[in-house]
């Protein structure tokens, strides 16, 4: 799961997936394309709409996404389109661009639109992230584990 910070999106989307499937089967991480939060818990607003929901998200450290993702994941979900740009950019070959997908495609299958940014905002635009992202997650874990 990638964004921007790694502090509010991408790590509610970390702690959703990993909520809907088995933690024996599948590795599920976050990552921010930029370096602002390295080592920062996430934003305590996304911890708040977490809890909210009974997830803690609150033990999560930033980190920047590096190209050892591609190996290291088969799937590498980004929340928008600059996100897109930043980890295509990385990409080595046509294997790792294979693996990044916009998230809400999951839900608004090639439409190509992105998870808002709520960091400006106010906590409601954090619960309709989480909402968007809970959906979203909810495709992709009765994908993966039929
Ligand atoms: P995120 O939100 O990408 O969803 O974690 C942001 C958090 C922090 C910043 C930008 C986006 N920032 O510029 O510090």
């Amino acid at each position: 799961m990638v964004c921007l910070g790694n502090i509010c999106r991408s790590p509610l989307a970390e702690g959703i997936l990993r909520s809907k499937l088995p933690q024996d089967k599948f590795i599920i991480d976050s990552a921010g394309t930029g370096d602002y939060h390295i080592g920062n818990p996430p934003d305590p607003r996304s911890v708040k709409v977490a809890n909210k929901y009974g997830l803690d998200i609150s033990t999560q450290k930033g980190r920047q996404f590096s190209v050892s993702d591609f190996d290291n994941f088969d799937y590498i979900y980004v929340m928008d389109s600059s996100n897109y740009q930043n980890v295509i950019r990385l990409a080595r070959n046509n294997q790792d661009e294979a693996k990044v997908k916009m998230i809400l495609n999951e839900i608004y299958k090639n439409q190509d639109h992105d998870v808002p940014d709520p960091y400006t905002g106010g906590i409601q635009g954090f619960e309709s992230t989480y909402k968007l992202l809970d959906e979203a997650c909810q495709e992709i874990a009765t994908k993966l584990h039929m």
